[in-house]
C-alpha cells in the first residue's frame, strides 16, 4: 500500500461521494439544544404493545438465542404469508417467496444489490425517503429522479417516468405511502404505472413499509395489481405499523428467482434477521391487529390537527393520507427549506426536517413528523406560528 496515502485517500469513491443525510445533520445540532419539541424523527411514538414485547422475553426465557435458517423463522414467514393473503388476496409461498429480513432497511439494499449491475439506473420519485438515492449508488447503479409536485399530490406520474426510461433503465423504486410527503397513489395511479413497468420489463420495487397507516382511503399493494407481481419485489415492515423501530425486522416478497438472489446477498452479509426480534414479530402478527387499528386512529387525529394547525398558520399543507408526516410549503416565510429548519430550530426549539433533504424537489417544504403526543403537537404549533409572524414575507 502506497504509505502516503492519506486516510481519506483509502475511503471508496462511492463512498466518498455520498453526501450525509440532511436530517442526521439536525439531530446532532438538536442534541446540544435542551427544550426541543421533535416533529423530526420518523418514527412511532408508541412503545411496542406490551403482548409483543412479552413474546420476545419469553422467548429469551426458553432460550431461543440461536440463529434462524437464512429465510427467517418458518412460523414467522407461514403467519407473513397469511398476513399478506388476509390484508391483499397476495400469495406468497412461505418456502422460497418471502425473506424476513434486518428491517426494510436491509430488504432495500438485499433487493438493489441483486439486480443491479454497475451503471443500471433505477427510477424514483423526487422528493423520497433518503436511503433510495444512497442505496442505489451504494449498489453501484445510479438513481433517476422524477419530479413530483404538490399540485399532483406529490404522486410519480407514469408518463413522467415513462420519458425516463432508457437502455439502462432496470427498475422503479417508489415507496408508497410516502416519506416525507405522506402521499399515497389511487389504485388507477398504481396501474397505470404498472402498465408501463411491465411494457418496459422494469423490476418494481415496492416499500410498503408505510402500507397500514393510511387513513379514510385503503392500501392497494402494488404486486396486487393484474400482472404485476412477477416482476415486483414488494418490501414491508414492523418498524412503523406496530411500533417497532429497534426490533429491526422486516421481509421481503418476490417471485422465486429474485428472491433467491437476494438470500444469496443476505446470507453472506447478515446470515439472519436477530432470533428475538423475529420472535416479537410473528407475535405481532399473530395478536397485533387491534393494537394497530388503535395506533392507526391515534396518527389519524394528530394528523387532522397536524395539517389545519399549519394551513392556518399560514404554511400551505396539502391533506396527506398516509405514512406520518406532513409536508407544508414554506413559500410565505421566503426562507430557504434549510434555514427555516435551522431557524426554527434555534429560535423556537422545534425540530423539523428540510423538504431538500429528501430531494431537490423537496426544496420549499419541510416534513413534520406527527408521531407526536398532542400536547407536543399543539405546543410546536403555536412556537411555528410565532416564528412564522416574524418571518413572513412583507
Ligand atoms: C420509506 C421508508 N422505507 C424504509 C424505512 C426503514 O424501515 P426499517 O425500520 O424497517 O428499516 C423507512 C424508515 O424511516 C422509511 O421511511
Amino acid at each position: 500500500m502506497d504509505s502516503t496515502r492519506t486516510r481519506k485517500q483509502l475511503i471508496a469513491d462511492r463512498v466518498a461521494g455520498l453526501s450525509p443525510s440532511g436530517i442526521r445533520k439536525f439531530f446532532d445540532l438538536l442534541a446540544s439544544l435542551e427544550g426541543v419539541i421533535s416533529l423530526g424523527v420518523g418514527e412511532p411514538d408508541f412503545v411496542t404493545p406490551w403482548r409483543i414485547r412479552e413474546a420476545a422475553i419469553y422467548s429469551l426465557e426458553r432460550g431461543y438465542t440461536s440463529y434462524t435458517s437464512n429465510y427467517g423463522l418458518p412460523e414467522l414467514r407461514k403467519e407473513l404469508a397469511n398476513y399478506l393473503r388476509c390484508l391483499y388476496s397476495i400469495e406468497y409461498d412461505p418456502q422460497g417467496e418471502l425473506l424476513i429480513t434486518v428491517g426494510v432497511s436491509e430488504a432495500l439494499d438485499l433487493a438493489l444489490r441483486a439486480i443491479l449491475n454497475p451503471g443500471d439506473e433505477v427510477i424514483m420519485p423526487d422528493p423520497c425517503y433518503v436511503a433510495y438515492s444512497a442505496c442505489v449508488t451504494l449498489a453501484g447503479g445510479t438513481p433517476v429522479p422524477v419530479p413530483t409536485t404538490v399540485e399532483n399530490g406529490f404522486a410519480i406520474r407514469a408518463a413522467d417516468i415513462e420519458s425516463r426510461i432508457g437502455v439502462r433503465t432496470k427498475a422503479l423504486l417508489m415507496g408508497y405511502p410516502a416519506n416525507p410527503t405522506g402521499a399515497v397513489l389511487t389504485r388507477p395511479e398504481l396501474a397505470s404505472i404498472c402498465d408501463v413497468a411491465t411494457k418496459h420489463g422494469l423490476i418494481v420495487i415496492s416499500d410498503e413499509v408505510y402500507a397500514r397507516l393510511v387513513y379514510d382511503i385503503e392500501h392497494t399493494s402494488f404486486p396486487c395489481l393484474p400482472g404485476a407481481r412477477e416482476n415486483c419485489i414488494l418490501l414491508g415492515g414492523f418498524s412503523k405499523a406496530f411500533a417497532m423501530t429497534g426490533w429491526r425486522i422486516g421481509y421481503a416478497a418476490a417471485p422465486r428467482e429474485i428472491l433467491e438472489a437476494m438470500t444469496k446477498v443476505h446470507q453472506y452479509t447478515m446470515l439472519c434477521a436477530p432470533t428475538v426480534g423475529q420472535m416479537a414479530a410473528l407475535e405481532a402478527l399473530r395478536s397485533g391487529e387491534n393494537d394497530v387499528v388503535a395506533m392507526v386512529e391515534d396518527y389519524n387525529q394528530r394528523r387532522r390537527l397536524m395539517v389545519k394547525g399549519l394551513n392556518d398558520i399560514g404554511l400551505a399543507c396539502y391533506e396527506p393520507k398516509g405514512a406520518f408526516y406532513a409536508f407544508p410549503s414554506i413559500a410565505a416565510t421566503g426562507l430557504t427549506s434549510d434555514q427555516f429548519a435551522e431557524k426554527l430550530l434555534n429560535e423556537e426549539r422545534v425540530a423539523v426536517v428540510p423538504g431538500s433533504a429528501f430531494g431537490s424537489c423537496g426544496e420549499g417544504f419541510v416534513r413534520c413528523c406527527y408521531a407526536t403526543a398532542v400536547p407536543d403537537i399543539e405546543e410546536a404549533l403555536r412556537r411555528i406560528e410565532r416564528f412564522v409572524k416574524r418571518h413572513r414575507m412583507p
